[in-house]
């Protein structure tokens, strides 16, 4: 395992388990496979509906609470002070824990992003999206400051969102987690991040299986003799990002984690930076979502 430091000094494992299921179907099983495996940092997500699961598989193993590295994030209908504290503390109750490692605004603008979510507080219809990032972000330094949660970040902020939520700010974003991966790396926001010292995680670090056919993937695959996933990881360590795979199965979840034996060369490290676009979820902060793929 690697570890990325925060400018807190909070240090984070790499890499970090996925938990998101379109379908909601993680089971305790395979999180108790993937501490097996030996992951310690787990993302997941009021919206994924596993924290509960999350929480019971690490009651389960025995492993000390303070050896893992627990992310979770603050839902748009969750947004605003007196929810986002409310959103906390069941999600701690569900994970079991009485503090988390990293809490993060999922997504900034409640409009956009993923489709078909229920979007705004019922009670902030007309709430700009400023407003209701910077009282969540308010009710976050409060958990910060207080010692309920070791760090604070976003999730899919591109620099003009992170430029207005630091315009407010006492603590500034540590973690902006975006999708990244080879076909879609955001080079920018990364390059922003990077210059301000906030760590970018990987979502969506293999593209699921959408690049599983991609020649480049396929012939380095052959050529580093790994897999095409074991590639796309690789890719985002040494981008300097830190990625979060996921897999319901044990075999995959230990490729995935067995990333630290092979190096890609600086030219194919240039080749697949550079591809054209590729594999994009379709979830852009400022845009109804467009197709997959
Ligand atoms: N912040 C956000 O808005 C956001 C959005 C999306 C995701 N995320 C986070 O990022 C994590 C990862 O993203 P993701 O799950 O969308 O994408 P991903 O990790 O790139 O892909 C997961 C998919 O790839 C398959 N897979 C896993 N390992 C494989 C391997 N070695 N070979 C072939 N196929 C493999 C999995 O199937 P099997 O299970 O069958 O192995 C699963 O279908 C999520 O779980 C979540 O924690 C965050």
């Amino acid at each position: 395992m690697k570890t990325f430091t925060l400018r807190n000094g909070v240090s984070i494992p790499a890499p970090g388990f996925g938990t998101y299921s379109r379908n909601y179907d993680f089971t305790e099983e395979a999180i108790a496979n993937a501490l097996k495996t030996g992951y310690r940092h787990f993302d997941t997500a009021t919206l994924y509906r596993d924290e509960d699961l999350i929480g019971s598989a690490i009651q389960r193993s025995g492993i000390p609470r303070s050896e893992l590295f627990l992310t979770t994030k603050v839902w748009k209908t969750d947004m605003g002070y007196d929810r986002t504290l409310r959103s906390f503390e069941a999600s701690c109750k569900k994970l079991q824990t009485d503090y988390l490692d990293l809490l993060l605004i999922h997504w900034p603008v409640p409009e956009y992003g993923p489709v078909n979510d229920p979007c705004r507080p019922e009670d902030a219809q007309d709430t700009p999206w400023e407003v209701l990032c910077r009282d969540t972000w308010r009710a976050m330094e409060k958990l910060y400051e207080e010692g309920a949660v070791r760090a604070i970040g976003v999730s899919n902020f591109l620099p003009h969102h992170l430029m207005r939520l630091s315009a407010d700010a006492g603590v500034l974003p540590m973690v902006d987690q975006i999708e990244f991966h080879p076909g879609y790396t955001q080079q920018y926001t990364v390059d922003y991040c990077r210059a301000r010292g906030i760590v970018v995680e990987a979502w969506r670090p293999m593209a699921k299986q959408f690049l599983a056919n991609e020649p480049l993937l396929l012939e380095l695959a052959a050529q580093y003799e790994r897999s095409a996933a074991q590639i796309c990881i690789r890719f985002a360590l040494q981008s300097g990002v830190l990625p979060l795979p996921s897999s319901k199965n044990p075999a995959r979840m230990a490729e995935n984690f067995n990333i630290f034996d092979f190096e890609l060369s600086e030219y194919d490290m240039s080749r697949l930076s550079t591809l054209p676009q590729m594999a994009w979820s379709g979830q852009h902060p400022d845009r109804k979502r467009a197709p997959e793929g």
